[in-house]
Order: structure tokens, then C-alpha cells, then sequence
């Protein structure tokens, strides 16, 4: 999705722009551009492509403004183009913008503005906000130093949908002024600087204190201050809050790809996650989360509410909850949540999972589970996010920046904060304390097994290139096998492009044994013993209609005809998605590097879908 940077200071703005955008050009993008404030009035260079076609546009032009706004596009409203891609321009050049959102009603305040006598260059949303700014900075007739404030507030309370924008104008020409709603924005300070950007890592070489804005909050940023102002713009005091991620690890580390250097942090960030909440002897504490046990016993289901991988984590959640703790759990997408009117009630504990914590439709939907009286939690890697800002109570996966698009770390992480949480909610309801104890146990273990599985790596590569040229790959698995065959599925399609399909196995023969043909592949997650002897015998019906067949399991199989077999250490069942799903990560990246596709950046994907 789009990603925005910021930059005031004493500083050249132009090189610090284009430092934060190619950082975020994970995030997925079509075209590129820059704002600064020179001695003649707003500069706007912008271009269809890359942010490094952008530089060298920048390398011919003097550009030497200390203040600037910057922005990567990810089309939505009109083609990816050069007149499409921000930031944009009123008629009179006094006011650019940029902006990562969708404003809803643009049709109908477009035609207001033309009416008006405004005209438009482009067929994006974004461009009715700097003349709709004009629109309301012509009409006042007070000529104080809060004029462009009130004319930015005024256009912003006409908006409909989401924006974080940046503003530059030549009336103020020494500052920027920022603006949230359902969309994330970030500002970075020290004693001279202000940084901007839609998130945190992409300005984490710079500072590491941030203030985070919350809706219709208003920032007015100087070289050495920031001032806030809340939605009637009133003045707001706001304190910044210190992250304590480490710059290095948003950089690369000598591996090819963030993907594979995420994927061989899972030892770290699976100790980072489990940190100081569990203790071998099974007592669990999750800080900031007080839940007491007549709550828990009066709640009548818990939904877990996520997109993408974030839902297959819910999906292991919900195994753990009905479990260890006996509630009733159930699972959803978040697009789907927010539109079928659930039944939901102060009974009710939504759960909400987003790496990102800036996923458009989780933080709809748990907007409307609050709305209907729900306790909600949220679980984010993002200290701050919009998720955690909304949410009754958060807990932190602690992962660290995840920067490629496929998700591999902050899905474990998010695996295992669902067993802590589980063992959280049996403690507290004083249940199954054997179960727990053991299960604890396991957990403890898993940063060393993680280790162990990686080891794997030589023969998930040798497998990757026999079948990378495959038009579809199959994956298969029962239980909580399935949740991450679900899970590999998704991996692959997203970075190798391949078709792919998962299924529960014991649903084949209602219907997908009919595309299994000579050669076609087929993976098989096996770990959970009580269900091991029906999966084979699935796999065994694919074999026999020609499959070749990987199969990834912690159990001894005896004899097999199986073409290849990973074999991982043991666990309990219930986290043993941390493990099988570790050879579907590499077998993925290795696939697409096999094809030689952009691993971090898919095509058509973005990092944090801050858009329905
Ligand atoms: C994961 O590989 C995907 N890129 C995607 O499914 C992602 O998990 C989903 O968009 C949810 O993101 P979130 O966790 O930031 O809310």
C-alpha cells in the first residue's frame, strides 16, 4: 500500500526522502514522488516506476529544501502514471499533499470543487484534498497564524474514508502539518528534526522516539518542535514513546532477502515473544492483561478476528482455546466479519491478530465488535499501531520489524502468543493444569527445535528445484496439520506465483482427488498422532493416482512409499505449527528464487493493507 515520508530539519530534505521510501518499497508500489519547500514556492518531482528512477530525476534538479514530503503509490483511483502519483498540487500551488488512504466520497466533493471553478489533472481521490484546503483557506476572512490549520480542518472534516496525509504550504513555509484517520502515520523526533513515515522502521536509523498520532489529531511540526492539536483544535499535550527495536534489524544482515533472514530469526524472535510471560513450573503472565476468572466464565464464545496468515494463527488459536480451556472459539476473516452483522455481545471477547496492527478491516471490524458492547484484545508486532490504540487490552508479539511482505516470524510469534494466552486463560480459570505444565514445557523448548528444523534447508532447496517449473501445488493435512497447510499454500502463492490449493484431507475424495494426476505435487503436513493413520492413507490415495509426494512430519512413519520426507523434532500437537511450518517457508522462498522473482516484493501485494 502507499507509503508516506516526512523530513524537517536543518538537514538536506531530498536524500533523507528518498532514503525512507526505498524502505518502504516493501510495502508495494506503482509510482514515486517528492515535495520540498525551495525559495520559490513548492517543488514537486514525481514519476511512474521506481524510487530509484525517482533519484535520478532528483540528481538533475536542484533540490536543496530542509522540508519535504514524499510518497510511494499503490494505484487505487486511476492507473499507476506520472499525473496519478503523489503528491499533488492545488490550481494555485500553495498547498501539496500526500496521502495513503481512499476518500470515499471524492465524486461527490470533486464536483463540488468544480462547480467551484477548480480543475484537475488527475483521476486519483488524493487531488481534491489540496484544493478543497485552498477551497476553505480563500473563504476565511481571519488572517491568524492558525489559518491554514483551520482550512486543513475544515477540508478534512468533509473527508469520508481514510487518510494520512502530510501537507507542505507556502504559507507556512517553515513547517508540515500531519493527519490521521484509519491510517497509519508516525513521527519520529529529536531536538532538531522531525522525521514522518507511515511506519516506524523506515525511519528507525533516525530516532528511535516517536509520537503516534490518534485519529483527527493534528500535528504541526517545526525543525525543533512539534505542537498537537485534537480535532476542534484545541491544543493537545502529547508525550513521545521510545521503541526499542534495534536499527540493524531492518537491514538486510548479509542475507539475500528479509524473507530468509526472517525466517532464520524465528529461534530470537520465538524467545522474544515467549520473554519473561512463562515459567516452567506453568504459571503465565501477560502484562497489562488483568482478565479475571468470572469473566472468563461468563464469556459465552471467543472470536479470533485476522486476515491472511494472521487468520491462520487464529485458526491454531482457536484449537489451543477449545482445548485447554473449554470456550467455545471460533474463527474469522475480518472482511467478512465486519459485513455479517455477527452476534456478539458484552459475553463476547473478540480477539484480534495483525502483524501490522494498520489492517484496514481488522481495525473495522473491531470497531464494530466494540460498538456492540464485546471486550476486545488485540495482538500486534507494532508497538502503537492503530490496532493496539483501539483494542481494551494488547498484547505484543514482540517479533521484531518484519519487512518482507510474506509473513514467516510474526506468524510463529503469533502462534505462540496464542498458547500463552491459552495458558493465561486455564491458569485464570484454574483448569487443566497438567496440560498446561506440559505444554510449557514444550514451548520452552521450541527456540532449540526451531534451530533443528531449519537444518532441513538443503533438502526443502533440492525439493524446491525439481518442482518449481509446477503449475499447481497441493497441500494437505487434518486438524491443526490443515491450519498450516492453509498457511504454506498462502506462502507459495504469494511469492512464487505457483497455484496452489490447500485441503483437509479428509476431504479429497468429495472433490479435489479429481485434479490429482500423473507427477502433479502434493505436500502432506503430518504431526497430530491421534489423526497420523487417516492422513496417510490420504496420501497414499494420491500416490496411487500418480502424486509425488513430500510429507512433513514429527512422527515415525515406518515403512512409506512417500517420495520425500521431512522429518522434524517433536512437540506437543498444539504448537507444532511453529515447526511443519517452517520447511513450507523455505520451500516457498526457494521456489521463488528458483524463478527468480522479487522474493520481498510480490507483485500486486503490499505490506499493510490499510485499504478495504
Ligand atoms: C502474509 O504473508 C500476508 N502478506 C498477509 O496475508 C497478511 O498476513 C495479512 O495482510 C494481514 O496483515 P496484518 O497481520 O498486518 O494484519
Amino acid at each position: 500500500m502507499c507509503g508516506i515520508v516526512g523530513y524537517i530539519g536543518n538537514k538536506k530534505a531530498s536524500p533523507i526522502l528518498i532514503n525512507g521510501l526505498t524502505r518502504l518499497e516493501y510495502r508495494g508500489y506503482d509510482s514515486a514522488g517528492i515535495a520540498t519547500i525551495e525559495k520559490n514556492g513548492i517543488v514537486v518531482l514525481k514519476n511512474k516506476g521506481r524510487v530509484s528512477e525517482l533519484e535520478k530525476i532528483l540528481d538533475g534538479e536542484s533540490i536543496n529544501g530542509t522540508i519535504g514530503i514524499a510518497h510511494t503509490r499503490w494505484a487505487t483511483h486511476g492507473k499507476p502514471s506520472t499525473e496519478n502519483s503523489h503528491p499533488h498540487i492545488d490550481n494555485k500551488k500553495n498547498f501539496a499533499v500526500v496521502h495513503n488512504g481512499i476518500i470515499e466520497n471524492y465524486h461527490e466533493l470533486k464536483d463540488f470543487l468544480l462547480k467551484n471553478g477548480y480543475t484537475f489533472y488527475s483521476q486519483t481521490d488524493t487531488e481534491i484534498i489540496p484544493n478543497l484546503i485552498d477551497y476553505y483557506y480563500s473563504k476565511d476572512v481571519l488572517n491568524d497564524d492558525k489559518k491554514v490549520l483551520r482550512a486543513i480542518a475544515s477540508a478534512c472534516a468533509e473527508l469520508k474514508g481514510s487518510f494520512a496525509l502530510e501537507i507542505l504550504s507556502t504559507y507556512l513555509p517553515d513547517k508540515m502539518i500531519v493527519v490521521r484517520k484509519d491510517s497509519p502515520l508516525v513521527i519520529g523526533r529529536t531536538n532538531s528534526e522531525n522525521y514522518i513515515s507511515s511506519d516506524i522502521p523506515a525511519i528507525l536509523s533516525y530516532t528511535k522516539d516517536f509520537y503516534l498520532l490518534n485519529d483527527y489529531e493534528y500535528g504541526i511540526l517545526s525543525k525543533g518542535s512539534a505542537e498537537f492539536f485534537d480535532q476542534n483544535l484545541k491544543p493537545i499535550k502529547k508525550d513521545f514513546v521510545n521503541i526499542d527495536w534495534n536499527a540493524s534489524a531492518a537491514e538486510k544482515e548479509g542475507f539475500d532477502d528479509f524473507m530468509l533472514k526472517e525466517i532464520y530469526e524465528q529461534p530470537k524472535s520465538i524467545r522474544e515473544t515467549i520473554g519473561s510471560r512463562l515459567s516452567s513450573d506453568g504459571s503465565c503472565n501477560i502484562e497489562d492483561l488483568n482478565l479475571n476468572k468470572e469473566y472468563l466464565q461468563s464469556l459465552n464464545k471467543i472470536y479470533i478476528v485476522a486476515c491472511g496468515t494472521a487468520m491462520h494463527a487464529g485458526l491454531a488459536g482457536k484449537t489451543m482455546i477449545e482445548k485447554i480451556c473449554n470456550i467455545p472459539t471460533e474463527v474469522d476473516i475480518a472482511s467478512e466479519f465486519r459485513y455479517r452483522d455477527p452476534i456478539i455481545d458484552e459475553k463476547t471477547l473478540v480477539i484480534f491478530i495483525s502483524q501490522s496492527g494498520e489492517t484496514a478491516d481488522t481495525i473495522a471490524a473491531l470497531k464494530l465488535s466494540k460498538s456492540k458492547g464485546a471486550k476486545t484484545l488485540a495482538i500486534s508486532n507494532v508497538i502503537g499501531s492503530s490496532i493496539t490504540r483501539e483494542a481494551d487490552y494488547t498484547v505484543y508479539t514482540h517479533a521484531g520489524p518484519e519487512i518482507a511482505v510474506a509473513s514467516t516470524k510474526a506468524y510463529t510469534s503469533q502462534v505462540i502468543l496464542m498458547a500463552i494466552l491459552a495458558i493465561y486463560f486455564a491458569n485464570t480459570l484454574q483448569i487443566n493444569s497438567d496440560l498446561v505444565k506440559n505444554l510449557t514445557k514444550d514451548i520452552l523448548n521450541l527456540p532449540l527445535q526451531i534451530e533443528d528444523a531449519l537444518k532441513n534447508v538443503d533438502a526443502i532447496r533440492n525439493f524446491a528445484k525439481r518442482v518449481y517449473n509446477e503449475k499447481d501445488i497441493f497441500f494437505l493435512g487434518r486438524g491443526i496439520d490443515y491450519n498450516v497447510a492453509l498457511e504454506g499454500s498462502l506462502k507459495l502463492k504469494e511469492i512464487s506465483y505457483i497455484h496452489s490449493e490447500a485441503y483437509a484431507a479428509g476431504e479429497l475424495k468429495h472433490g479435489p482427488i479429481a485434479l490429482i494426476e500423473n507427477d502433479v505435487t502434493v505436500i502432506a503436513i503430518m504431526t497430530d498422532p491421534i489423526l497420523l493413520e487417516k492422513t496417510i492413507s490420504n496420501v497414499q490415495e494420491v500416490i496411487t493416482r500418480g502424486a509425488k509426494t513430500l510429507v512433513i512430519t514429527n512422527q515415525n512413519l515406518g515403512d512409506h512409499d512417500f517420495d520425500n520426507m521431512i522429518t522434524l523434532p517433536n512437540t506437543n500437537s498444539l504448537i507444532s505449527p511453529v515447526l511443519s511450518v517452517i520447511p513450507l517457508q523455505l520451500f516457498a522462498y526457494y521456489i521463488s528464487k528458483q524463478k527468480g522473482l522479487d522474493v520481498d516484493k510480490p507483485r500486486n501485494l503490499a505490506k499493510s493493507v490499510t485499504v478495504e
